[in-house]
């Protein structure tokens, strides 16, 4: 068996920043509401020129770049989005096209905000069984242009923002470091309490004009319902991944969860007993960005030297299926 670690992360936000204050001349909302419901300052939309593979495209080549490697030296991508370019085919393929890497395997994932995390398992086994070398692992999102901007949409509309996280994980042969436990967790009882039901292949026809008129097709949030279990889950995934690598709470560095909502991470840090300092927050920034949250930060809390070599970083993630999911990574 090898071994494998995150050999580099990078991530790009678009450049248009929307504020809450801007919102509010769109939505009937107010700053004050979203920051104390959720911590949220701004985000950032996509510029009309790009789409979601040219945020993942610019992500990946600072993550291949700061892992040391060519983008050749790429023998797999996993893709995880919940806001592909297309029904068909999968946005791996696109940034498989863009990278100039054709005959590689692209494989997209579709586990909402646990994406990345659900990724980095997937990586981990495909590395420690011999099978690659190098994967690229991308979180990228493009939640601006299916937002209800309406009264009707807005707890959704105000929380979500686009970005890109890439990671390269990487066959290591250096003792005690790397991904040392992954889990990943699903309760589809709960589908429906976080979910875009259409367009989807559950209507016949697909889609008809009345469907996006009188239906709309957008996503729908049990807001109090994602609340209570995202506070149960995610404590619940971390101290899991705790137990299976044999560690105690104090020796982890920083823990990254899922920017889901502040209020969430908060309860979820004092339910551990953390410090502020050991829990990672940028949501303030850039909002929800669903499967890009967590490799933004990780990329950020890198750039910001609160990841160093030798730090133990707990990843945690609770969203849409309900899924959730926790990995432990010695850097
Ligand atoms: N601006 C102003 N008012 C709003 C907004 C908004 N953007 N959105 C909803 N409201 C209104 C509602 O219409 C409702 O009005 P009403 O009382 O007249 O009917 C009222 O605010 C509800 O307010 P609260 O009672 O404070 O609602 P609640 O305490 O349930 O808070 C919230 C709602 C923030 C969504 C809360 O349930 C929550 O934090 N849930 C967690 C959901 C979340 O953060 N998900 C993250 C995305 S999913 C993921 O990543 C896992």
């Amino acid at each position: 068996m090898y071994r494998a670690k995150i050999s580099g992360v990078g991530h790009y936000v678009p450049e248009h920043i929307v504020t809450n204050f801007e919102l509010e001349k769109i939505i009937e909302t107010s700053d004050e509401w979203i920051q104390e419901r959720t911590g949220i300052k701004e985000r950032r939309w996509i510029d009309d020129k790009d789409n979601n593979v040219d945020l993942a495209e610019r992500a990946s080549r600072r993550a291949i770049e700061n892992a040391g490697l060519e983008v050749q030296d790429i023998d797999f991508i996993i893709f995880a989005t919940l806001s592909p370019e297309h029904y068909l085919p999968g946005t791996g393929c696109l940034l498989q096209e863009k990278l100039d890497l054709a005959g590689i395997g692209a494989l997209d994932i579709r586990n909402q905000c646990s994406g990345f995390v659900y990724g980095l398992s997937i990586a981990d086994q495909f590395i420690k069984t011999g099978v690659y070398k190098n994967i690229l692992l991308v979180g990228s999102e493009v939640q601006s242009r299916g937002l209800n901007l309406t009264t009707e949409g807005r707890d959704i509309a105000v929380i979500f923002g686009d970005g890109a996280g890439a990671a390269v994980v990487s066959r290591t042969n250096e003792d005690n470091k790397g991904i040392l436990t992954t889990h990943m967790h699903a309760d589809g009882r709960y589908a429906k309490e976080l979910w875009q039901e259409l367009p989807g292949s559950c209507r016949k026809p697909m889609l008809t004009h009345e469907i996006v008129d009188e239906l709309g097709i957008y996503p729908y949030m049990n807001g109090r319902h994602v609340f209570k279990h995202a506070v149960t889950r995610f404590p619940e995934v971390i101290e899991e991944a705790i137990e299976s690598a044999g560690i105690e709470k104090s020796e982890i560095d920083l823990v990254i969860p899922h920017q889901a909502n502040q209020r969430i991470t908060d309860a979820v840090r004092m339910k551990l007993g953390l410090t502020e300092e050991q829990v990672y927050s940028n949501i303030a920034k850039y909002g929800n960005t669903t499967a890009a949250s967590i490799p933004i930060a990780l990329s950020e809390a890198i750039e910001e030297g609160k990841i160093k070599d030798g730090s133990l970083v707990c990843l945690a993630s609770f969203g849409s299926g309900f899924t959730w999911a926790s990995a432990l990574v010695r850097f």
